[in-house]
């Protein structure tokens, strides 16, 4: 049983994610990597409301979108081009038969794996899942920019005016670090009913080093770390190799 934040497992706050996430500019050199790496079939692990499917519909691609929040995905469900993706309600475990050429864990998805165990254990799942020479491009925030610093609440603090909704008051509170782990805790008015909505999280901050070692450790060849264009100096996008086939 996956236990699951509840900005991406409560359905209010589902449908109110894309809203508050923005422009979505951090995914456009994921998308633009599908024609560099020359891939013809696409997992998405951890797609939570499918935003970067729904970029890549459309163009003739096999699609498979996987995350463990139902709300989530329901949200996915609904965009356009939905119809083109494979969705799978699952994690790690649900990555069964699957044969792609280019895997995604964006949004720094990648350090919702709290221990080492299960970190490891996507990690062989995504192996077994891409075909010989298959790319896995994921991404984190670098430790060393201590972005969670910046997650106080005058920084983070805005109104958001949504279609249908009315407007949400926003604001996210660091509750811990203890390195690697930071946990925060995001705070969401709903002005129109006046509900108050909390969601808590924990991320893994790993360091590039203990990155390189997992990827090698699963039988990957680690090609390049590149910075995140939108975002200079404060991610790694790993790039990875599945080099064969042999260890289902
Ligand atoms: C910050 S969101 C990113 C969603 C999406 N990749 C994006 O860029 O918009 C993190 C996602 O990880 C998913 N998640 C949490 N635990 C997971 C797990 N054990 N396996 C796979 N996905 C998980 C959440 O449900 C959520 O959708």
């Amino acid at each position: 049983m996956i236990a699951l934040d509840e900005e991406f497992s409560n359905p209010r706050l589902a449908r109110i994610y894309d809203h508050l996430d923005g422009d979505r500019d951090d995914l456009k050199p994921y998308a633009a990597m599908v024609d560099e790496f020359h891939a013809r079939s696409i997992l998405d692990f951890g797609c939570g409301t499918g935003e970067l499917l729904s970029q890549l519909a459309g163009r003739n691609l096999k699609l498979i979108g996987v995350d463990p929040a139902k709300a989530s995905l329901d949200v996915a469900q609904t965009k356009n081009g939905a119809g083109d993706v494979d969705w799978i309600l699952g994690g790690a475990a649900e990555l069964n038969g699957l044969d792609v050429e280019l895997a995604f864990i964006t949004g720094n998805a990648a350090q919702v794996f709290l221990t080492d165990e299960s970190w490891l254990f996507a990690l062989q799942r995504l192996y077994a899942s891409l075909r010989a020479s298959g790319h896995l491009v994921f991404e984190v925030r670098d430790p060393s920019a201590r972005g969670w610093t910046e997650w106080t609440r005058a920084k983070t603090h805005r109104v958001t005016a949504i279609e249908k909704v009315g407007e949400i008051e926003s604001w996210c509170e660091v509750t811990d670090v203890s390195l690697p782990y930071v946990s925060f805790e995001w705070t969401y008015v709903f002005r129109e009913d006046g509900a108050v909505l909390n969601s808590r999280s924990t991320l893994r901050f790993r360091d590039k080093e203990d990155i390189r070692k997992s990827l090698v450790d699963t039988g990957f060849e680690l090609l390049e770390i590149r910075d995140a264009p939108d975002r200079p100096g404060e991610e790694f996008v790993f790039i990875a190799m599945a080099t064969s086939r042999d260890r289902e």
